[in-house]
């Protein structure tokens, strides 16, 4: 099989597209023929060696896929071979075959295509437990987004929306903002275009309820600051490198409550919490409610081009790996 590979850590640049045997299949384990798979954020940071867990290389980067069951391993009897289902792993997905645990993998439903499906599971399930389960976030509230133009900002804009909150999207340039605003923001900024902590003050004189953060760096204080008294700020990513450091009086003073996600850790920890929103979530995904903006699509021979165009914070909504 072609499969894109990291030999050793570093930019973009170091992986290649190679010819690999297909990934042996163990008992509880499915194989599926890949035909489409998405960019994440954090499949830069793994090639480069600076994720929360680091994977030794060489490896197979690529963390989310839609294709067709085509081997089953013993024990597997949730999918059938001929299935179309869409999944997640840390590793492995930019190649034409993946194997992994059978519960790892969703049916895709039907009306749905494959570049949908790859690029929907991460940044609409890490948007959909934030505004759900961690900000607990009701119809009429008003919720500002950063990174709006991301995948996972653009997820929350949309779900938010669909939620009945009000959207402030917040973003770097103008075509992120036309997206964010196509998907229900009611209201959009410009980050580069002068002081955030002003202009969320004119949007939101009465302050914001809830504040999702995939960014960090230098915009997590000002969205911070402008919360009403009661508020609450969900930290999700640092898409800008910087882990921020809050001055706690800020807290103190307005009342507010600092909440953060993170989809493995809240797995082991809330998985029955997780599995009720599931349900919610592939019933707006399978209805086309709750669809993934596809911004750019590359072939698997263009990984390293699709790789940089995340890294450099130039994908707006998902960018998918056409895989066959
Ligand atoms: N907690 C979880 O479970 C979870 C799940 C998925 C992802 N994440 C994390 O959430 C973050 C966002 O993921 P994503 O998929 O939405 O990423 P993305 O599509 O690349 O979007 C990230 C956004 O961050 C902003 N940004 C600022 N500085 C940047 C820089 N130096 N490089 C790249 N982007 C920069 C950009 O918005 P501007 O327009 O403002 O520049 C960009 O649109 C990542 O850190 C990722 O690891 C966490």
């Amino acid at each position: 099989m072609r499969a894109a590979v990291c030999p050793v850590h570093g930019a973009p640049d170091v992986v290649r597209v190679e010819e690999l045997p297909a990934p042996a299949l163990a008992d509880g384990q499915v194989r599926v023929r890949v035909h489409a798979a998405s960019v994440n954020f954090p499949d830069v940071l793994i090639v480069a060696g600076q994720y929360q867990v680091s994977v030794p290389p060489p490896f197979v980067p690529g963390s989310e896929f839609a294709g067709v069951v085509d081997a089953l391993g013993d024990g597997v009897d949730a999918v059938a071979v001929g299935e179309r289902v869409f999944g997640a792993a840390m590793v492995g997905a930019f190649a034409e075959e993946i194997v992994v645990p059978a519960s790892s993998v969703t049916p895709t439903p039907e009306g749905v295509d494959d570049a949908e499906a790859a690029a929907f599971g991460v940044a609409h399930r890490t948007a959909y437990n934030v505004l759900r389960s961690v900000a607990c976030v009701q119809p009429g509230e008003e919720v500002v987004v950063l990174g709006a133009g991301g995948g996972v900002g653009l997820a929350a804009v949309q779900l938010g929306a669909l939620l009945g909150a009000s959207v402030t999207a917040v973003a770097s340039s103008t075509d992120k903002l036309d997206v964010a605003a196509a998907r229900g923001a009611k209201t959009t900024i410009n980050h580069q275009g002068g002081d955030l902590r002003q202009a969320l003050r004119s949007a939101l004189p009465d302050g914001a309820d809830v504040v999702v953060d995939p960014v960090g760096g230098d915009l997590a204080e000002p969205a911070l600051r402008s919360l009403r008294w009661g508020g609450r700020f969900v930290t999700v990513g640092y898409a800008s490198g910087t882990i921020p450091r809050i001055p706690l009086n800020l807290v103190l003073l307005k009342g507010v409550q600092i909440l953060g996600f993170e989809m493995r850790s809240f797995a082991i920890h809330a998985p029955d919490e997780l599995e009720r929103k599931e349900a919610e979530l592939i019933n707006l995904f399978a209805s086309r409610r709750a669809l993934p903006y596809i911004g750019k699509r590359f072939a698997l021979d263009e990984v390293v081009d699709a790789l940089r165009y995340v890294a450099d914070g130039k994908a707006i909504g998902k960018v998918v790996l056409d895989v066959s």
